[in-house]
This record gives C-alpha cells, sequence and structure tokens, in this order.
C-alpha cells in the first residue's frame, strides 16, 4: 500500500457544521482521506494533534504587501511568512503599490515577485480606476484574482474613479464573473471635510473620524450595490466599520445582488475609547467607530449578513504612525499575523464557536472568491490547507516580535487565548511553533473558479450602445 506523506491523528477536525474526532490523510499537497484513524494509510510522518483542532487554513481578502514601492514597510516573504505565523494559508493582496497594479506591466511584475517570496498561496488583485478600463480584461485574461476600487481615498492617495468609469468597469466585470472589492467611503465628502478640519488647525486623533463620517460608507456602499446590481458584476464591500449601511447590504443580498461582506478584528472589538489611548496607531480607514458599532457587527457577523473576516494588513513604520499631527500619521496597521489568535480569543470568550469561525475565516472566503472546493474545507480533493490550533494556549502580543516589517499594532499586550501551532500549505507544513519552515517561492496562485457570469442590462452596456449602428 502507498505510503501518504502525512497523517493527522487524535485532533478533532472542524467545519462549519461539525466537529469530529478524526485523523487526516495527506499526500502529494492534497486531503485523500479523512476518518477513522484505524482505517488511515500508513503514513511517512505522523502529525501528533491530540487536544488540538485541526481546521482551514484562513484565507485573508485583504492584505497589503507593499512591494513594489513601499518594500521598508513590507515584502512579499515578511507579509506572507507572518501569514503562514497566523494560521492563515491565502491571502488577497491589494493593488495599492507604486505602480499600482491596474496595467499589465504592473501586474507582471506584481507577479514576478509574490512567485519569488512567496510563503502561503496567494491571489492578486488589479485595480479599477479613471484610465484603466480598456485594461481590465487583459488584467483578468494575466490572472488576477478580483478588482479592487477605491471609491475613497486611503494610503497611496490612488483618485476614486468617477461614476462612469466604475459603471463601465462593472460592466466589464459582470460579462467575466469577477468579483469587486470596494473601499467604500465617498471621496468629495471626506476631502471637504478634512480641508475644514485642516483649515481649523485640528491636529488630534478625532479629527481624523470627524473627517469620514459614517454617511460617507452608508452612500459609498449603496453606489456600489447599486452599481453591482444594474450589472450583475459581483461585489465585496471591504472592511464594514460601521452598523449603518448594514439595512442596505441585508435588503441587496434578499433581492438576489451577489454581494458578500468582510469585517475586521479592530471594528470587532476597538472603538473610539481606545482611539484617544493610541492616536495615530490606530488611524486607518474607515475609522474605528463608537462603541455603539461593534456590537451591530457581531450581530451582523452571527446572522451571517457580514460572510467573512479579514484583516486590512496595512503595514507601516513606527515613526510613520506615531507622529504628532493625526494627517501626518499613514492609515492602518498590521494583522495578518494576529486575527487568528484575536479571534480565537473571542471564541473561548464564548462570542462565537470554532465552527463559526471556520465559516468565516475560510469556508465563505473560498466561496466568494472561487477557491472552494480546493480551499476553505478539510475534505478529500481539497489542498491540504490545515492548521492545528490549541485553544488552551495562551499569549500577549508583543509588536517586537511580529514576523512583519511593521513592528507596531494597537493590539499590543492584549492577552489571547487560542493559538495556531502549525499551518500547512498545499501539505508542507510552512510553520511550527512559530518557525518558518519553508522556503521563499513556496506560495502559488490559488486556482480560481468563479461561478458562471451573470451580466444584467447588457443591451444597455457602454459597449453594446457603443456598437449600435441603428
Ligand atoms: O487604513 C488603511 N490603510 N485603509 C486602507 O484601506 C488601505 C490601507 C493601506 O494601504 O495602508
Ligand atoms: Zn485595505
Amino acid at each position: 500500500m502507498t505510503k501518504v506523506d502525512y497523517v493527522i491523528r487524535g485532533g478533532q477536525v472542524v467545519s462549519p457544521t461539525a466537529t469530529i474526532h478524526a485523523s487526516v490523510a495527506v499526500h502529494e499537497g492534497r486531503v485523500v482521506a479523512v476518518g477513522e484513524d484505524a482505517l488511515m494509510p500508513p503514513a511517512a510522518e505522523i502529525i501528533d494533534a491530540t487536544g488540538k483542532f485541526v481546521i482551514p487554513g484562513a484565507i485573508d481578502s485583504h492584505v497589503h504587501f507593499r512591494t513594489p514601492g513601499y518594500d521598508y514597510k513590507e515584502d512579499w516573504h515578511t507579509g506572507t511568512g507572518a501569514a503562514a505565523r497566523g494560521g492563515v494559508t491565502t491571502v488577497l493582496e491589494m493593488p495599492n503599490t507604486n505602480p499600482p497594479t491596474g496595467t499589465l506591466e504592473a501586474l507582471r511584475q506584481k507577479q514576478a515577485i509574490a512567485k519569488a517570496q512567496a510563503l502561503v498561496d496567494y491571489g492578486i488583485y488589479g485595480l479599477l480606476d479613471e484610465n484603466n478600463i480598456g485594461q481590465l480584461e487583459a488584467l483578468i485574461d494575466a490572472g488576477v484574482s478580483g478588482f479592487k476600487c477605491f471609491m475613497g481615498n486611503t494610503f497611496g492617495d490612488l483618485p476614486a474613479p468617477s461614476d462612469g468609469a466604475m459603471l463601465e468597469g462593472f460592466e466589464i466585470l459582470a460579462r467575466r464573473g469577477m468579483r469587486c472589492t470596494v473601499h467604500a467611503e465617498n471621496f468629495s465628502i471626506m476631502a471637504r471635510r478634512q480641508a475644514q478640519m485642516e483649515a481649523a488647525g485640528r491636529t488630534d486623533a478625532q479629527a481624523h473620524l470627524a473627517a469620514r463620517p459614517e454617511v460617507c460608507a452608508i452612500e459609498a456602499v449603496s453606489r456600489a450595490v447599486i452599481f453591482a446590481e444594474w450589472t450583475g458584476a459581483r461585489l465585496h464591500i471591504a472592511h464594514k466599520s460601521s452598523g449603518d449601511a448594514l439595512y442596505l447590504l441585508r435588503d441587496a443580498k434578499r433581492r438576489g445582488v451577489d454581494v458578500t461582506v468582510e469585517t475586521c478584528p479592530q471594528y470587532l472589538l476597538l472603538d473610539t475609547g481606545d482611539m484617544k489611548r493610541l492616536k495615530g496607531i490606530l488611524r486607518v480607514n474607515p475609522p474605528i467607530r463608537d462603541p455603539e458599532h461593534p456590537p451591530q457587527l457581531w450581530a451582523a457577523l452571527k446572522e451571517g449578513l457580514i460572510d467573512m473576516i479579514a484583516t486590512d494588513h496595512a503595514p507601516h513604520s513606527p515613526e510613520e504612525k506615531t507622529r504628532e499631527n493625526i494627517w501626518k500619521c499613514d492609515c492602518g496597521f498590521p494583522g495578518v499575523e494576529t486575527q487568528m489568535p484575536i479571534m480565537l480569543t473571542e471564541v473561548n470568550n464564548g462570542r462565537l464557536t470554532l465552527q463559526d469561525y471556520v465559516r468565516i475565516s475560510s469556508f465563505n472566503p473560498a466561496r466568494a472568491w472561487g477557491f472552494f472546493p480546493r480551499k476553505g474545507a478539510i475534505q478529500p480533493g481539497a489542498d491540504a490547507d490545515i492548521v492545528l490550533v490549541d485553544m488552551a494556549a495562551e499569549r500577549t502580543i508583543d509588536q517586537g516580535s511580529l514576523f512583519s516589517k511593521s513592528k507596531i499594532t494597537p493590539w499590543h499586550g492584549r492577552k489571547v487565548k487560542g493559538l495556531p501551532m502549525l499551518t500547512m500549505v498545499r501539505g508542507k507544513v510552512v510553520m511550527k511553533d512559530g518557525k518558518i519552515l519553508a522556503e521563499p517561492g513556496w506560495g502559488k496562485p490559488a486556482v480560481q473558479e468563479m461561478p458562471a457570469p451573470a451580466p444584467r442590462n447588457t443591451h444597455k452596456t457602454s459597449a453594446a450602445i457603443v456598437a449600435f449602428k441603428g
């Protein structure tokens, strides 16, 4: 009988619907059996999971790895190493690098970097902006996993596309079945507010929040939903920070709009009270909200209205995060390494079950991005992207020991309980007890198969109308 590469023995295997005592056989990168230990094939190596939970690796649909352009903040080796440390086996990386990933040339450049450096699997986002609508199809053909549209400005200051360009972009993505992630904040409201605040001499941390009120997100979510519904483009709402626009999304989902929603640990667990203490360290877009918002996000996560947890891993240097003037502090902070311990702590606190966690961290993102059933589940045929979790292990998060280049995080000093102890990507142990064991280049583009495109109003697209001869 052929020996398989590994049998993971003695743990409890978790899916969104069940937790079972079972062994997992892994061979040539795939799961080949899940079941009774006595029935497992012989293995070259046994991994002892006694007392641990065996979960599908997390899929983080929102990370910024900064290369090319800002390599001093992060690169693909440190970014994916941080992911491996954090039990994240697939990442989707954002296009606000320099050059932005809006042209074929920039995509090719980033693909080469990722190929050489990645430790975990990945997808790369293409940019949808005012000037690259004609290149979207070429970016799709060259392998982007989705698109990002910055409706509001953030790090990199990429200008928001006009509604005309956005709609036309959505028409193209709808025809090709791709999903577009939106940074849903209204740029003109924010620009006006920020200018007013700066003119008034406000440089405090609260001023950032005041410049980006929730209405910016409500309006932008609503506009993105309207364009997605009209065109049939798949939509993904990045980093839902407030409770306000949830009603729009509930309604859109009920109408059958293909919209998925993510939130991040910082919006679930931090609020403006923490902003007073952390100031620029907590400056992020969209901003951390008032304390009435997190309970609404938790409820939406439980209900399934918010589909998934992502991190918006946005590394910057400590110097860039601690300037006196809030407008001079770069927005965002690292997160891919700390998401799992932070959320597992909430599982231990009884806020969600481990099955819920698997649903929001792996199963739902895999389905949204067309990675399921290759990823997002531990079942025969799936990639062996597996994490061993010790729900009793405790640690205090220490920013100095992050694998990320960005040694500054609002989670510094937070006590967590529930840690990833081992991360396997396609059958290779890439992290064990905090040590990185893979060579750069192990990570591969995640194989994607989106459901059939479902474009709407195709006779009224820009392309159809331009072609019409009367
Ligand atoms: O605060 C943020 N920083 N929000 C984003 O959406 C982007 C990110 C970055 O790239 O630094
Ligand atoms: Zn982001």
